[in-house]
């Protein structure tokens, strides 16, 4: 017998709990009756309860003990589980059957019983051999329902995350903003020509599945005019705010991506690249996705990216992220390995995490890969893309040194994140690895009942809540350790002059 609480009326309707006497004698929901129209034992065992009750409401009123327990699916399972309370002369007052909360569980009995508590406990002491076992209590309320593995410790509700990288299929779409709606204080707000771009661009999105290559958009002559100016004026602050990993990679990409004034890059080159460089893709989005969609993404390397561009009113302007954030912010730190590890472990981080623990993790990801500064040869430089794609607060924010405290993920998640004006404050860090180990230190705090692990060779994470999981990964491991060792020993060889080194680097 299973029962569905949304089903059969409200979960309150539902809660037993703190139920202490009942005067039904069996109450059976609607998808039970169901299953006995195909079933009519079942319909014969409350018939069975009846009789029970008919035959002991002379007994002398003991004390109302409550039980839970599983039946495991087990045909018959339930008759077995009531002969037991038949054969110890146990008044069953009420019965009840519901969705297990149990991991390994379909259905779960609930039963007030009336009986001494010698009797009561001859009575556990059998159905133990019959049913699987959750909870009894003797004349006291159960406790408020919380959810048990078999062995009865308490589980964590995780919300849903992919586990492969096809299944972020299931999340891409699910825009919150701006796929084809605009707000009406947005610069192409009345203009329908703009509009009717973004919805051909933003079908491009939708139709996007893992695997497929993303669509070439044959940019007008007015979209590369407006990226042209966002171009020049951002290419020309560069070397003097940008910090060196960027600067290192802008070149590569001009180079293997086609950067230039005159041409708006293809994503699907630029994510070519990425995968060479550190294994990050991106993957075509038509407008906002939630904080938990988004890293999600990031935890598969996966980078979802806008291919609309803005408005051409205000060509330095824009109210959303659009390519021009995308390829000139991101792209160039996502093809930094230390900065890519960075971005993947936030998005690591928020599998499974609860709503609470997801915006404090996007937080972290606002003052860093957003609106980071680092410091580098004792100047202050810009990381974050936020800052890497907006003329007027990338000047703004290097000179605002009083308000950029050291990155630390507690004083990040403190500061509000503002989304229509410069920040008010900014976050700066020495080094992506200073970073990084402060993130895994916040990432630990975060309450899940199990760790992930992404798998680069099945694109997918690894779920480790068992030591057989965890056996897995440390044999995994010892083969890479066996590899540094070797190498270890083979360089202090050649430091020694014992060995040549013959690979001529
Ligand atoms: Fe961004």
């Amino acid at each position: 017998m299973a029962s569905s609480p949304k089903k059969n009326g409200s979960a309150v309707d539902r809660k037993i709990y703190g139920r202490r006497r009942c005067t039904s004698v069996a109450t059976f929901s609607e998808k039970d009756l169901e299953m006995a129209e195909h079933n009519p034992g079942l319909l014969k065992l409350e018939h069975k309860l009846k009789i029970l009750k008919e035959e002991q409401k002379d007994a002398l009123l003991a004390e109302t003990n409550s039980l839970v327990f599983c039946l495991n699916n087990h045909v018959g399972g339930l008759a077995k589980a009531l002969n037991v309370f038949q054969e110890y002369g146990v008044n069953v007052v009420h019965i009840e059957s519901r969705k297990s909360r149990k991991a390994d569980a379909e259905y779960e009995i609930y039963v007030d019983i009336e009986s001494d508590n010698p009797t009561l406990s001859s009575v556990v002491s059998s159905l133990e051999n019959e049913v699987s076992m959750i909870a009894f209590h003797a004349d006291k309320e159960l406790p408020p329902s919380t959810p048990v593995d078999k062995n009865g410790k308490e589980v964590t509700m995780v919300p849903w995350f992919p586990r492969k990288i096809s299944e972020l299929d299931k999340t891409a779409n699910r825009v919150l903003m701006y796929g084809t709606e605009l707000d009406a204080d947005h610069p192409g707000f009345r203009d329908n020509v703009y509009r009717e771009r973004r919805k051909y661009l933003a079908d491009l999105a939708r139709n996007f599945k893992h695997g497929d290559l993303i669509p070439r958009v044959q940019y007008t002559e007015e979209e590369i005019k407006t990226w042209g100016t966002v171009f020049t004026e951002l290419t020309n602050l560069y070397p003097t705010h940008a910090c060196r990993e960027h600067l290192a990679n802008l070149p590569l990409l001009i180079h293997y991506c086609n950067y230039r004034v005159d041409n708006i890059p293809q994503l699907e080159d630029i994510s070519r690249f990425l995968k060479e460089r550190t294994g990050f893709q991106l993957r075509p989005v038509a407008g906002y996705l939630s904080s938990r969609d988004f890293l999600a993404g990031l935890a598969f390397r996966v980078f979802h990216c806008t291919q609309y561009v803005r408005h051409s009113s205000d060509p330095l302007y824009t109210p959303e992220p659009d390519c021009c954030h995308e390829i000139l912010g991101h792209m160039p730190l996502l093809a930094d390995p230390s900065f890519a590890q960075f971005s993947q472990e936030i998005g690591l981080a928020s599998l499974g995490a609860s709503d609470e623990e997801v915006q404090k993790l996007a937080s972290c990801y606002f003052f860093t890969i957003e609106f980071g500064v680092c410091r580098q040869d004792g100047e202050l430089r810009a990381y974050g893309a936020g800052l890497l794609s907006s003329i007027g607060e990338l000047k703004h924010a290097l000179q605002m040194s009083e308000k950029i405290r050291k990155f630390d993920p507690i004083n990040a998640i403190e500061q509000e994140c503002l989304i229509t004006t410069y920040q008010d404050g900014y976050f700066y860090t020495d080094s992506f690895e200073d970073a990084k180990e402060k993130m895994r230190q916040f990432a630990m705090t975060i309450k899940r009942p199990f760790a992930v692990r992404y798998n680069p060779y099945t694109q997918s994470v690894d779920v480790l809540d068992s030591a057989r999981q965890i056996a897995i990964v440390v044999n995994e491991l010892k083969g890479d350790l066996c590899i540094i060792s070797d190498a270890v020993k083979k360089l202090n060889k050649d430091k020694d002059g014992e060995t040549e080194n013959v690979f001529n680097y």
